[in-house]
Parts: structure tokens; sequence; C-alpha cells
């Protein structure tokens, strides 16, 4: 052991010159709900009792403390305990897994829906038995690390990349592809989690249509979601609803909008059975908890409600409301439809002087340099939820316009 302790913390010790080392965790050791027109709050451990705002969390809907999720997660807990106790196949299929991949299927208008204990295993878990030795798969290069992995741990005839959200050379790509492959993967982020701009879903499925005839199984679509779902289009659908149409495969996950945990992909009947035959982190892994599955199925009905709608619109509005702030305070941000609002700094002293003043003032965002965003594209990436509320945008707004005011 002695010389590889060594020769890690030799790769460590480079890793924090080059500055990729990540920051220490925050710990998070109380909740506080929302009081005097501001949101929810967080303690953290060494901080005290000084309330932080949590400008970095997925949960955009607000739901991870709604009583109604709650109160399914408890029940279920009660009934079928806290852990699945094997995997789907073996005895860790209980009622609240089947109730939630029929939810998801309903939701997403698919004729099936199967859940993974991640978005993270849900890709991993699809890509590679989709992607048959004569696949060529055609792949977004702003995709998400676990696409990247996914993608890693197949073996297609070839892969190819094309430029961030460029139709043009996606197109290229499949022609070029007539008489290489039998079968074409085109897969993509919905929304791209460091950018908040997401796939031109209006235009993907239109191409694989289009070339479908030239590949003896077609042209199959993949899209993942996970950023989208619950939280984008008019009623929460995602990128798909937004654009007005439709991929092949959705894969989403039940961690950021819909609060809860876990990971799913709906499509057709005959690839979910497929899937299920298939997919390793599926075959091999215990599935989300009877108590967590339970939750999500609440959360996705609550889209649907007029509740849902109203944390929809709330989080339109605080949005908008940022952006602008923003934009009257001269920051230069990636502008959508998204909640998810990043500044772009484009260097990694100004992010990190702004992260910590941020900090400084008690606010908690996400700084990101490079390898995870390209070299030069350093942003703070700032992202609104449903329970955050004006007075807790305008407070932020102030801060920024403080740091604004101090800076050259
Ligand atoms: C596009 C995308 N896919 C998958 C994931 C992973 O989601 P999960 O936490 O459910 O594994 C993320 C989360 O960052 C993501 O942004």
């Amino acid at each position: 052991m002695k010389k590889l302790l060594q020769t890690l913390e030799t790769e460590l010790a480079d890793h924090r010159k080059r500055g990729t080392l990540k920051d220490q965790e925050r710990v998070i050791v109380k909740n506080i709900g929302p009081r005097h027109g501001f949101g929810p709050r967080v303690l953290l451990k060494d901080q005290g009792k000084t309330p932080f705002l949590c400008m970095n969390s997925n949960s955009y809907l607000g739901l991870a403390h709604h009583p109604d999720l709650l109160s399914a997660a408890e029940q279920a807990a009660h009934t079928y305990g806290v852990g699945p106790g094997g995997v789907r196949f073996i005895s860790g299929t209980t009622n609240p897994h089947i109730e939630l991949e029929e939810e998801l299927a309903r939701f997403h208008s698919r004729p099936a829906a199967m859940i993974f204990n991640s978005a993270y295993a849900a890709v991993l878990g699809v890509l590679a038995p989709m992607i048959s030795p004569e696949t060529v798969v055609i792949s977004d290069e702003l995709n998400h690390n676990s696409i990247i992995n996914g993608l890693r741990l197949s073996k297609p005839a070839a892969k190819k990349i094309y430029r961030h959200l460029n139709m043009a050379e996606l197109e290229a790509l499949i022609a070029m592809s007539v008489g290489q492959a039998s079968r074409i993967l085109v897969v993509s982020d919905g929304i791209f989690s460091m950018r908040g701009d997401h796939a031109p879903l209006a235009e993907i499925p239109a191409l694989a249509l289009r070339y479908d005839d030239a590949f003896d199984d077609g042209i199959l679509t993949i899209i993942d979601d996970s950023h989208g779902v619950g939280v984008f289009g008019a009623t929460g659908r995602g990128t798909e609803e937004y654009s007005g149409a439709q991929a092949d495969l959705l894969i989403g996950t039940l961690g950021k909008g819909f609060g809860v945990n876990g990971g799913y992909v709906t499509g057709a009947e005959t690839i979910i059975r497929y899937l299920r035959q298939t997919a390793p982190c599926y075959i091999y892994s215990n599935p989300i908890t009877p108590a967590e599955a339970a939750a999500a199925t609440r959360s996705v009905q609550l889209a649907d409600s007029a509740e849902g709608k109203e944390r929809l619109a709330n989080l339109r509005f605080l949005s908008k409301r940022l952006e602008q702030g923003l934009m009257d305070l001269e920051y230069q941000i990636i502008s959508s439809d998204h909640p998810i609002v990043p500044i772009v700094t484009g260097d990694t002293k100004t992010n990190r002087e702004m992260s910590e003043f941020l900090f400084s003032n008690h606010i908690l965002v996400t700084p990101l340099s490079y390898p995870v965003v390209p070299l030069g594209e350093d942003e703070i990436r700032l992202q609104v939820s449903a329970a955050h509320t004006p007075r807790d945008i305008d407070f932020l707004l102030a801060v920024m316009a403080e740091f604004a005011s101090k800076s050259p």
C-alpha cells in the first residue's frame, strides 16, 4: 500500500497545483423553513448559526420537504421497510416501484418506463445495451459525463462528436455514416447543465426520420433531460414539451426537479422489456428505496396539479427577475427559459473571488472552471428554486451589485 498511497498523493497534489481539486464538501447540518418573506435557508457545519441562501440546488421545484412527499415516503417505509432488500428480479420489486414506473410512462406519454437508482446509472444502463458493434454513435460535444462514460463502456463501430448544438454537423455525420453502420444512435443532453441551454429537439428527431431508411435498424434518438424534467416546458415535461417533439428514449432523474432521488428511462415497450434483461445497472444493483419511489410518484403527480403549475410559474418569474437584474448590472449571463442562470466570468480568478464574496455574504453558488467547462468559459452557476422568494432574488442582486462596484 505504501507505494500506491504515495502515487495517489502525488496525483492529488497535481490536481491541487492545476486548480482542478474540488472544494471541500460543505456539510448541511440543518434546514430552516421560510420566514420574513425570505425562502428556506441552510445551516452549515463550522459556520455557527449563520443561515445560508442556497443558489446551487438542483431541487428546482423546492419539493424535498413537501408534506405530501414526506408522508408518502414515511408510509412506504413503514409498509415495505427502509431498503429494497434485493435487486429488482430477486426480491427488490415493491408496489411503489411499479406505481412509479406507470406514473412516469403516463407523465411522458410513453408506453413504458423503468427506474434506475440514479440518472447516471440509467444512462450507463441504457447506452451499452442499445449500442451493437455495428452502431455508429453521434454525440454533442458538451454532453454530460454519464454519457461520455456510458460510451466508454460500449463498443460501437465508431463514435462521432458534433460541435455543441450544431445540427448541420450532426446531419453531415449521419450522412457520412451511410454504408458504415446498421444502426445510428444520436445522444444528447436535453438541458445542458452547465449552461441552461437545450438541445434543438424539434430538429434532432426530424433529422433522424429523414435518414432512417438508410440504416438497417434506423436511427435511435436518446435524450438525457435530467435538468429538464419536472422543470422545463409548460407543464414540466422537459425539453420535449418545450420543443414540441419526442426522442425515442427519454432519460430523466427524480433527484433534481422532482426533489427525490433516482433515475429512469421511458420509451417503447419492447425497448424497456429488452433493457430489463440487458441493462447491468438495473439487473445487478438495488433499485431506489420504496420510500423514494412513493415520494417520487407523488412528486410526478404534483406536476399536473394546480400547486405544481403555481410552482412552475413562480420558478419562471423568479428566474427572469434574476436574469434581468444581472443584465441590468451588466453581468454576462447565458439567458434561457431554464432556472439555471450562469454568470460567465471567463476567468478562474474572478470566478473564485465572486464565489468567495457570495459565500462571505452567506450565499452558496457553484463556481465552474476548466475542465468542468471549456477553458476560458469559467462561470458561476446560479440555480433558482420555486421555494425562493422575490426578496431572496433581490438580496442576491444587491450582493452582486456590491461585487460589481468593488471590481475594477
Ligand atoms: C444530464 C445529466 N444526466 C445525469 C445526471 C445525474 O443525475 P443523478 O444524480 O440522478 O445520477 C446529471 C446530474 O448532474 C445530469 O446533469
